[in-house]
């Protein structure tokens, strides 16, 4: 069983193939399916701006066009310097993206590296950052 610390080394795996030419801000994201496969994305910008796909979503749409509809858990991590040494939240239309396929208890698992190789971890449920989520 994978664990957060792997999965948010995942993360930062996923951000060196960040698309980030406009805010050279680099995102990863590991998403944890319920058969323990993991699915990396990175964030993909467009000269347009508003075209830009964030990590998660790239992440979450990787997995649902290949099968995969149930998922455990997601590590993000974000970066201007790639020092990773602040934590990299969801944006909201990520958050009711997962909403769209994941459970309230899904994870979200948030990292970041404050002294050399230490990773620092939060952890939240995705109903904690997305409460009374739109649903039909
Ligand atoms: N970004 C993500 O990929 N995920 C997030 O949760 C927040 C923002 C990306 C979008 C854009 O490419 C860059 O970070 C700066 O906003």
């Amino acid at each position: 069983m994978i664990n957060n610390e792997e999965l948010i080394l995942k993360a930062i795996e996923a951000a060196k193939n960040s698309y980030s030419p406009y805010s050279k801000f680099k995102v990863g994201a590991a998403l944890l399916t319920s058969d323990n496969e993991i699915y990396l994305g990175c964030n993909i910008e467009n000269a347009s701006y508003s075209l830009t796909n964030c990590a998660e979503r790239t992440a979450i749409f990787k997995a649902v066009s290949e099968g995969k509809k149930e998922f455990k858990a997601i590590a993000i991590m974000g970066s201007a310097t790639e020092e990773f040494d602040e934590y990299c939240t969801p944006c909201g239309a990520c958050r009711q993206v997962l909403s769209e396929f994941c459970e309230p208890n899904f994870k979200i698992i948030l990292g970041r590296i404050k002294e050399k190789n230490k990773i620092e971890l939060k952890e939240y449920t995705l109903k904690e950052l997305l409460p009374e989520s739109f649903v039909l």
